[in-house]
């Protein structure tokens, strides 16, 4: 197993998971297509609906195989097969924790209904007494803290809803849009889900790798990870993909830069209002120690690498909005 560790595979992940005999995967992040006719350059993705139906049966099994006892398995998901997915997971003994509704927050126009502006993402665990749940590292500042100044809260922060509105979907603008994948996810949502599901050093298994935003999300993170990827070319442009985010791991890896820029992600309040707002600012760096385990982070510090990243992006990929003005 060892030689697939931190290798994007370049294969069908039906075949490939197929002959692997022992669990090796702590958590399993699944997007596949969601049979809606998009381009990519290898998969068709417009089958019928009992072979979709019975692929998505087939590769999930062998996703539960691979996953050890204690794993947790996130599915992606569109309207349209949500419902099956949920039905087959029961049928192949997977325990639901949460049905998570990811609303983008920059939905495509329609002409004549509503604009869909969200995705399913189920998060199951193979047993429902055992498995990681590291809820420190993904909690955000409750609204009684930031809004309310009420003593009742709890000073630890809260654990975030079902229903994730942090994100957009990784426009062709962004700096994180990599233009060679049609259907991205944004880093900052893996994160959190990798966050709270795995520790350092596990093992993470996409079986649709796409672009590698899951391998990218674990590599920043300290995990190990495997992508499955049918496409050559989206193969070997994660590979790329992968082996710049390295080097600039090495070159300024910085774990408080790194915090921040995820907390700042996960709250949408901007460098400039936390900056200008001590209360807020104390709140938030609180909320950097609980996330790393109570490892204290220096007010200053954190200061500095807000007024950093205020200046450097001008063009961020989540719009930072004036916190709840
Ligand atoms: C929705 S995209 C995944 C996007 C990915 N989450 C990202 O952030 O880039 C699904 C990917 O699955 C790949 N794919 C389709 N069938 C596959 C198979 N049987 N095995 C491995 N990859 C497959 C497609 O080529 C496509 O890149």
């Amino acid at each position: 197993m060892e030689n697939y560790l931190n290798k994007i595979i370049c294969g069908d992940c039906i075949e490939w998971l197929g002959q692997i005999e022992q669990p090796f995967a702590d958590l399993v992040f699944a997007d596949p297509p969601f049979n809606i006719g998009y381009k990519y350059d290898k998969y068709y993705d417009k089958r019928k609906k009992e072979n979709y139906i019975a692929w998505t049966k087939q590769w999930m099994t062998l996703c539960r195989d691979v996953l050890k006892p204690h794993g947790s398995f996130y599915i992606a998901i569109g309207d349209d097969y949500a419902a099956n997915v949920k039905v087959i997971a029961d049928e192949i003994g997977l325990t639901m924790r949460n049905w998570i509704i990811w609303h983008y927050t920059f939905g495509q126009q329609t002409k004549s209904k509503f604009a869909r502006a969200h995705t399913h993402i189920f998060y199951f665990v193979k047993d429902s007494k055992n498995f990681t749940f590291n809820d420190h590292a993904v909690r955000v500042p409750s609204d009684r803290q930031l809004l309310y100044n009420d003593r009742r809260a709890n000073p630890l922060g809260k654990i975030p809803d079902d229903v994730w509105n942090t994100d957009s979907r990784v426009c062709g603008t962004f700096n994180e849009r990599v233009q060679w994948h049609p259907c991205q996810m944004p880093e900052n949502l893996l994160k959190r889900i990798i966050a709270a599901s795995s520790n350092e050093a596990d093992c993470v298994m996409d079986p649709f790798s796409g672009s590698a935003t899951t391998a990218a999300a674990a590599l920043q993170m300290g995990r190990n990870y495997v992508g499955i990827e049918v496409s050559e070319n989206y193969a070997e442009q994660s590979r790329q993909r992968l082996a710049q985010l390295s080097q600039d791991i090495s070159r300024n890896g910085d774990i408080v830069k790194d915090q921040t820029q995820r907390l700042l992600a996960d709250t949408r309040i901007s460098p400039k209002k936390l900056l200008k707002d001590k209360k807020l600012l104390r709140i938030f760096v609180n909320q950097l120690s609980v996330r790393a385990g109570n490892r204290q982070f220096a007010g200053e510090e954190v200061a500095g690498v807000l007024r950093e990243i205020g200046e450097r992006d001008t063009k961020m990929s989540t719009p930072q909005l004036d916190f709840k003005q």
